[in-house]
């Protein structure tokens, strides 16, 4: 491994020429992602990658006290920056929904929808479509979200009505409510019958561009358990400009560079791993441990809890030969002045339980523009995660059944 990493004219491309990967024993259905935004602007995605924080450590925090797990949404705009798109009903109505690792609930804007977020997007015209059933009050579904208090009978029990809150309070201005329908979602060319999922009638908040939001968390209302896919795996593109590939029911992979650890069990749908320490450059330092770090497609920048964030930085300061950069908001963050062209700066190696992440540069560097390059790693009060930035160029695949996380370095546009 070498302690050193060139970042050549701040934009690298890793082109591993990584084997795909195939399910025997089952389907394949394939979607894409697109990220909400072209290029990435480091100011706003800070500002996002924060209120996305709260928003989970909220949750979390909510779980273990075991409040019921409501608002699995954000609340910022644009905040889950993968939309995925597939479509719904018969004939089929193509939609995008933002793609959320962290939570459970599938959701589409329903009908006119005059009082939904987000506004514009287009909606899901159940009128229209001849394989739209409502779910009664005695579906599995249901019975999930009244066990949290998210829903009701109505319609004298053939209508489950529910509404999801942001945030942990019941007063919160941040939710969606609806009622639950049974959908055939097509995603590629591959039809998928009776999937449960939120027909929303209104809706605050902000939800990105999209129309909804697609689950992908671990919990049974999610898109990956309704499916019965037992895996799901994406590769984000290292060029936010392409669409990167979101495969459900992906085999484990295969090949050089495979590196698997397991998936902490836990009452969050989120996926959580053991961090047991970070190399950088030609040291050790710790991780985060038995507090985990989340996997988490809808944050960008990456967050280390104390006192790991502290000793990181420390320890990556030491080891780099350049210019610190005031950081135009003067906050904390870790810049560093370079004179463009090749740069060069100490590698960055994720220890997880079983498991090495060896980053290439940009996955841990951003050029934030006059030359200046940034740490992507934030200081968190909360939890810790690892977010789209740092997770570009790798297949990882997500063994819900299994509970394992699996990653490889890869070409996304090949898989
Ligand atoms: C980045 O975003 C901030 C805050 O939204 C904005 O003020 C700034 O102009 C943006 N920078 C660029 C280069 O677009
Ligand atoms: C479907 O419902 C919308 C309003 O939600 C209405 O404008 C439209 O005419 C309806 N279409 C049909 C075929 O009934």
């Amino acid at each position: 491994m070498a302690d050193k990493l060139f970042l050549h004219a701040l934009l690298i491309s890793f082109l591993f020429a990584a084997p795909r990967a195939y399910s025997e024993r089952r389907p394949v259905f394939r979607a894409t992602m697109t990220r909400t935004e072209k290029t990435i602007n480091f100011t706003r995605a800070a500002r996002k990658s924060h209120d996305r924080l709260s928003i989970l450590a909220a949750r979390l925090a909510a779980n273990a006290g075991g409040v019921s797990a409501q608002t699995p949404l954000q609340k910022m705009d644009g905040a889950g920056e993968y939309g995925m798109t597939f479509s719904i009903g018969t004939p089929p109505q193509e939609l995008s929904a933002v793609a959320d690792t962290g939570s459970d609930l599938v959701w589409v804007k329903c009908g006119a929808c005059a009082h939904c977020a987000p506004q514009g997007s287009p909606s899901y015209y159940p009128n229209t479509s001849s394989s739209f059933s409502k779910l009664p009050c005695s579906s599995g579904l249901c019975g999930n979200l009244k066990a949290n208090s998210l829903a009701t009978c109505g319609a004298g029990g053939a209508e489950c009505d529910y509404k999801y809150l942001y945030g942990l309070a019941a007063s919160s201005d941040h939710y969606t409510k609806g009622y639950l329908g049974s959908e055939t979602f097509t995603l590629g060319g591959d039809a998928v019958r009776g999937i449960g999922f939120g027909c929303t009638t209104m809706s605050e908040g902000g939800y990105g561009t999209g129309s909804g939001l697609v689950g992908l968390g671990r919990g049974p209302l999610s898109f990956v358990r309704q499916l019965k896919v037992g895996a799901f795996s994406y590769c984000l593109s290292g060029d936010p400009s392409k669409t990167s590939p979101l495969l459900f029911g992906s085999g484990a992979l295969t090949g050089a560079g495979v590196q698997s650890t397991p998936l902490i069990s836990g009452a969050s749908p989120s996926y959580t791993v053991n961090l047991k320490s970070i190399s950088i450059g030609a040291k050790t330092t710790l991780g985060t441990g038995d507090n985990g770090i989340i996997f988490d497609s809808g944050t960008t920048l990456t967050f280390l809890a104390e006192p790991a964030y502290t000793r990181a930085k420390a320890v990556l300061l030491s080891q780099t030969n350049l210019p610190l950069a005031a950081s135009s908001d003067g906050s904390d963050d870790v810049c560093f002045q370079t004179t463009g062209g090749s740069v060069e700066v100490p590698s960055m190696v994720l220890h997880f339980d079983g498991a090495d992440m060896d980053l290439p540069a940009d996955n841990f560097f951003l050029p934030v523009g006059g030359g200046v390059i940034c740490w992507i790693v934030q200081k968190s009060p909360s939890i810790s995660i690892v977010g789209n930035i740092m997770q570009m160029n790798y297949h990882i695949r997500y063994d819900v059944d299994n509970s394992v996380l699996s990653f490889q370095p890869a070409n996304c546009d090949r898989l």
